[in-house]
């Protein structure tokens, strides 16, 4: 298999525990003013290359988080590097234009180019803004103008909804729903929180829209020893969603859903589930808003997740940001708001970051990234396959699309102990979930990466006995 970053370390190599004495250090400096807790380490960004991030003290680790899925082609990648050493870099990292306003013309060909050229089949509107619950909040707000127009059966709005919405009291809206799953993860902000179903510490104390929740399949691996049961729970899940839609009388405007719930657990359901949600959707009259915030550009070894589904009608909207470096949705047109000011903020995006992608997306592209995605992730699967039939007492569940990849702890603490013991290995890799490790490596993670990983959870598992 190719290699696809030339000079990357041989492999990881550490000098300290992670978080070293830099790091806490830092730490310590840090806390007085931000809440730093959540840091693994600083990171010393400069010298991290490929697929290995370097830390502040020294630490060379092989990185399959990859800042939360966000590192597409590497650390440092050449192309990159080369791009920001141009004219053109320097002068978009110069100037942040309110895109909305006053856009210079080189936007217009960022639009066209990378920002359409990756458009899902059937979208012929993007949006972009800077994060994936940006994303996730306009993809709501489109749905909602859709539908809202829809039940006025096409009419403009009247005197009184001018008046009444500015009382938050406009007839009907305000009954409006969207229909999430348990598990899923789609932002932070407080529209996209109410559809956020992952962890309650999320959402505690924050006022939310009493929207309906339904059961995600959540598909049992090995698949095929686990094929009855996968079908059933799909069959539940399709029978939640159709009562949600029905219950509410009209007033369901979309429902959202990631391809694999990524910080729920690596959840899973199949191709022919989809379908279904997406006949639903078409008969209720909503909108299948599919967040690939994490799952988008390539990781799960097609572009984006939701090709691998074989729909008839593509999804209404789909959001995206991390490997992006930037955040957007795409959109049908009949669902993108008729009036101007609908979907807007001030910097609308960023066109130094759509720059960036441009150079990401070409690399990709060049260089087959997709394609060896998904053999690596093949390896990757097996490779984890591997580790529950030697370990069953420990591992179970090895499941993935791509490198999109994750494998089950036998529970919660031992999870985190085998995370923090490969952390002191070399390994930087993530959970999800309760209880389940997850793999989220840059697109240039290879062969002899997958070994390397799996070597440190082995020796990290065996440790703890
Ligand atoms: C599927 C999904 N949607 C939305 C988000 C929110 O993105 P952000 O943290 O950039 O707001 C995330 C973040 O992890 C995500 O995984």
């Amino acid at each position: 298999m190719t290699e696809h970053f030339p000079g990357e370390p041989k492999s990881a190599h550490m000098l300290t525990r992670v978080p070293g004495p830099a790091t806490e250090a830092l730490r310590a400096r840090h806390n007085r003013f931000q809440d730093a807790r959540s840091v693994h380490y600083y990171q010393d960004a400069r010298k991290s290359l490929g697929n290995y991030a370097v830390d502040v003290d020294g630490n060379t680790l092989l990185d399959v988080y990859g800042h939360i899925a966000c590192v597409p082609i590497g650390y440092n990648h050449p192309a990159l590097l080369e791009a920001f050493r141009s004219e053109r870099f320097a002068w978009l990292a110069a100037w942040r234009p309110a895109l909305g306003v006053a856009p210079p013309p080189e936007w217009v060909d960022l639009v066209e180019g990378p920002l359409m050229g990756c458009a899902p089949q059937g979208h012929d509107r993007v949006m972009t803004v800077t994060t994936g619950a940006e994303a996730v909040e306009n993809a709501l707000k489109a749905a909602f103008a859709w539908k809202a127009r829809r039940l006025r059966g096409g009419a403009s709005w009247t005197a009184e909804d001018l008046q009444l919405v500015m009382q938050n009291r406009q007839p009907g809206v305000n009954a409006l729903k969207v229909i999430s799953f348990e598990g899923g993860l789609h932002g932070r902000t407080l529209g996209a929180l109410s559809a956020t179903r992952s962890k309650a510490i999320h959402k505690l104390d924050f006022p939310a829209f009493d929207w309906p929740v339904v059961p995600f399949p959540a598909n049992r691996f090995p698949l095929d020893a686990h094929a009855a049961e996968n079908l059933e729970a799909e069959a539940r899940s399709l029978e939640a969603v159709e009562r949600a839609l029905r219950e509410g009388g009209g007033t369901v405007a979309a429902l959202i859903v990631e391809p694999i719930q990524g910080e729920g657990g690596d959840r899973h359901a199949s191709p022919a589930f989809f379908r279904a949600l997406r006949r639903l959707l078409t008969d209720y009259e909503a909108a299948f808003i599919v967040d690939e915030v994490q799952t988008g550009l390539g990781a799960t070894g097609t572009f984006w997740a939701h090709e691998q589904w074989g729909l008839d009608t593509p999804p209404d909207v789909v959001t995206w940001s991390k490997k992006f470096q930037l955040g957007g949705l795409h959109l049908r047109s009949e669902f993108a708001p008729q009036e101007a000011f609908r979907l807007f903020n001030t910097f609308l995006g960023d066109p130094l970051r759509a720059a960036q992608a441009e150079v990401i997306l070409e690399v990709v592209a060049r260089d087959g990234l997709i394609a060896h995605t998904r053999a690596t992730g093949e390896l990757l699967v097996a490779a984890l396959s591997g580790l529950c039939d030697r370990m069953p007492q420990l591992f179970s569940g090895a499941r993935g699309a791509g490198t999109f990849a994750a494998v089950d702890v036998r529970d919660a603490p031992t999870r985190d102990r085998i995370l923090d013991a490969a952390r002191q290995l070399g390994l930087e890799a993530g959970g999800s979930g309760d209880r389940s490790i997850r793999f989220r490596p840059a697109l240039i993670f290879g062969a002899r990466h997958v070994n390397e990983a799996l070597d440190r959870i082995e020796a990290a598992a065996r440790s703890l006995s």
